[in-house]
């Protein structure tokens, strides 16, 4: 058989959030690839999927560190490809495991990009994203009827915030802990302090759910949180 490169979105916590699908691929996976941020860190998303991983695949955990030097960033996403693609010359069905859903602000998309290019077999399983899992968590609609629905994730200087809460009915907000303090100056400053819903831990054992904006005044937010804003209220 040929080697294949598979992308699973293990869905952001809550293993029964796996999707059938994926369940099948890792039943036939002979490498699994877990990535995780950190050195000393374990790998969330294979923390999620391992309940449906079969005892004979060899399981690797490489490091994407979460940096923003491009330098580092693409040094260990070659040396990762690199690993990769060994697998899958050697005709191995290789899964890359990712957080939420795999094309959604995830690694995989670059290792993806690669392999593809240079002609190998991919396959992305969709997964279930965070913001639709938290929603479900608090029984929110994201998006009713004609209202518009956006997703951004959070960056230091908050601009693509300022631009786009005046514009929108419903804000998805991902990355949350990169300027927790910055977002809830701007929730205030549009009068919206009182329309948002913070998870953070989604479908993890230690999840949290507030809607006080003094938590994020206080800038202590897990990396693992989304904010859904509902400017029409809740
Ligand atoms: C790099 S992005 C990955 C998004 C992911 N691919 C998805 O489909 O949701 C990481 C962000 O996703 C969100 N996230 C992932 N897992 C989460 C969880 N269990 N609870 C709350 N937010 C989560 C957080 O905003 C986090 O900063």
């Amino acid at each position: 058989m040929k080697g294949k490169f598979y992308g699973i979105g293990v869905g952001p916590g809550d293993p029964d959030l796996l999707t059938l699908k994926a369940v099948k691929v890792l039943n036939k996976a002979d490498v699994i690839i877990c990535p995780k941020g950190k050195e000393e860190e374990d790998s969330i998303a294979l923390d999620i999927a391992k309940e449906h991983i079969h005892e004979k695949a060899v399981i690797k955990t490489l490091l994407f560190p979460m940096v923003h030097c491009k330098e580092t960033l693409k040094k260990h996403w070659q040396e990762n490809t690199s690993i990769i693609e060994e697998d899958l010359k050697a005709e191995k069905q290789v899964v890359f495991l990712t957080l939420g859903d795999a094309l959604l602000y995830s690694t995989y998309i670059y290792m993806m990009e690669s392999l593809k290019q240079q002609g190998y077999e991919v396959e992305t399983i969709s997964g279930i994203t965070s913001f639709s899992a938290t929603a479900s968590t608090v029984n929110l609609p994201l998006a009713k009827g004609k209202e518009t629905l956006t997703v951004l994730p959070l960056t230091k200087d908050g601009e693509s915030l300022e631009r786009l809460l005046p514009a929108v009915d419903n804000l998805v907000i991902l990355k949350v802990s990169h300027n927790p303090k910055v977002l809830a100056e701007k929730l205030k400053q549009y009068n919206v302090e009182n329309n948002f819903v913070m998870i953070s831990k989604c479908g993890h054992d230690d999840e949290i759910i507030t809607r006080d904006i003094q938590v994020l005044e206080e800038g202590n937010v897990p990396y693992l949180s989304t904010v859904i804003v509902k400017k029409g209220g809740f």
